[in-house]
């Protein structure tokens, strides 16, 4: 039998990874779910629990996740396997993997729906139906959307096709491009929506609700929002890292690569936040109004602003590549699950996956008009499955990823591939890894079950 392990494609570059992951890390994630839950949630308690979990959580396990796919040189599923035969441990552990892929797939049929919304406001702003309208004008505009599956239906196709083709065209050629120009331009964009929320009445009233915790509003619940949205945003739990370190090369330093991803992405969702939530008080809109957050305030900023109609589609323009960066990270443990395992091409694995995440979708679709009286646990289709996944199987993925690599690893082979030495910076994570992460997932588990 060939070694895998030797014949598995690589990056160009470090350069080439650190952008391929901060184009998985940094997408819808940030932009739209991130300013809607800070919102649902009460803000700064929120935000605050959100980036204690990025720190004491996120970047530990996105260390341990980039450092097991390396090592394993595989899908997630067959890593885990061939890191527990080295370690003599069970091969349950190959669960965990599976937990990942199925995740990835739950969370791209509906994380498609979303990006055909935004394809949608790149007409929606181009046809310039924004300029200097009023807030009950936009919301309008965005119930309407809401209301018709037609539309949603076709504009998720779009995306699916388009995400589809992109995996189907291999690693370098499919993965690499594209982040590496967007990603900044997408930051200049943000930075300017930033300056442009400071000279708006509601920028105080914005960042105090951003930045000031009040504790009194945040649940059990609210917690386990804020941990499900770090691993969310930083692409973690899922085995989709793992895959892209898995294409690593080896003497990359995995720490200052993860370091930089998990900042670059904060900073991504913290400056949406702070461009958003001025909107919001300035036009006496309700920070908890929801997933149609960003679609009820971006336009009314671009509207208002002089080139606004312009600025206004490139914007659209950049979040969709911001969601198709991730959602081919999404599916690509799907994706090399199946070329490895079962033998497929790359193009007819990528096919099959595709279809599915795609008639998934459909229930998204649904979930907004047709469908919205079905509910189970008072979750509708796409909230359904979006606890189940962000809150519930990518922090389960993350702790096996924790306990695996802390605590069925030894420290010679943790320590070498990660090449930090054996000085303080290698005792800190393991120390994270193997105490901090578990008890935190595990803490946050028990709290929003009421234990406490
Ligand atoms: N991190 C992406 C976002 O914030 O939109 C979503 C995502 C990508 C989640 C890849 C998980 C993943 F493996």
């Amino acid at each position: 039998m060939t070694d895998v392990r030797l014949i598995h494609a690589q990056w160009s570059s470090r350069t080439a990874f650190i952008l391929a992951a901060s184009g998985s890390a940094i997408g819808l994630g940030n932009i739209w779910k991130f300013p809607y839950l800070t919102g649902e949630n009460g803000g700064g308690a929120f935000v605050l629990i959100y980036l204690l979990c990025v720190i004491g959580l996120g970047v530990p396990i996105m260390m341990a996740e980039t450092m097991l796919g390396r090592r394993g040189r595989q899908s997630p599923i067959n890593t885990m396997r061939t890191l527990a035969d080295e370690a003599g441990a069970s091969h349950l552990w190959r669960y965990a993997g599976w937990l990942g892929v199925l995740a990835g797939f739950l969370i791209l049929s509906y994380y498609s729906v979303i990006a055909g919304w935004s394809m949608i406001y790149i007409l929606k702003m181009g046809s310039g139906i924004f300029a200097h309208t009023d807030a009950e004008a936009v919301a309008r505009v965005f119930s309407s959307l809401k209301g018709e599956p037609e539309i949603q239906f076709i504009w998720h196709t779009v995306f699916m096709v388009a995400t589809m083709s992109i995996v189907s065209l291999g690693v370098s050629a499919g993965l690499e491009k594209g982040t590496r120009y967007l990603m900044p331009v997408l930051f200049a964009m943000l930075i300017l929506l930033v300056l442009y929320a400071m000279t708006s009445d509601g920028f105080g009233q914005g960042i105090a609700f951003m930045f000031k915790p009040d504790f009194g509003r945040l649940s059990g619940e609210s917690v386990l929002t804020a941990m499900g949205q770090a691993f969310f945003s930083l692409g973690l739990g899922m085995g989709a890292i793992m895959v892209y370190g898995s294409y690593l090369p080896a003497h990359v330093s995995i720490a200052r690569a993860s370091l930089f991803v998990a900042a670059a992405d904060t900073l991504v969702a913290l400056l949406a936040g702070m461009a958003i939530f001025p909107i919001v008080f300035a036009n006496h809109l309700e920070p908890s109004m929801g997933a149609g957050l960003i679609f009820q305030t971006l336009p009314l900023a671009f509207g208002q602003m002089p080139g606004g109609t312009l600025f206004g589609m490139i914007f659209f323009v950049l979040i969709f590549f911001a969601a198709i960066t991730s959602s081919i990270a999404l599916i690509e443990p799907a994706v090399a699950w199946l070329a490895e395992n079962r033998g497929l091409a790359r193009q007819a694995a990528s096919f099959w996956c595709g279809l599915g995440c795609w008639l998934l979708g459909l229930g998204t679709v649904y979930s907004f008009n047709d469908w919205a009286g079905y509910t189970w646990l008072g979750k509708n289709f796409f909230e359904l499955i979006d606890f189940l996944t962000s809150d519930l199987m990518l922090p389960l993925g993350g702790l096996a990823i924790a306990l695996f690599a802390g605590w069925v690893m030894t420290s010679e082979v943790s320590e070498a591939e990660l090449e930090m030495g054996p000085g303080p910076g290698y005792r800190c994570w393991r120390f994270l890894i193997r105490y901090v992460a578990p008890l935190g997932v595990m803490t946050i588990f028990l709290k929003a079950l009421g234990a406490f």
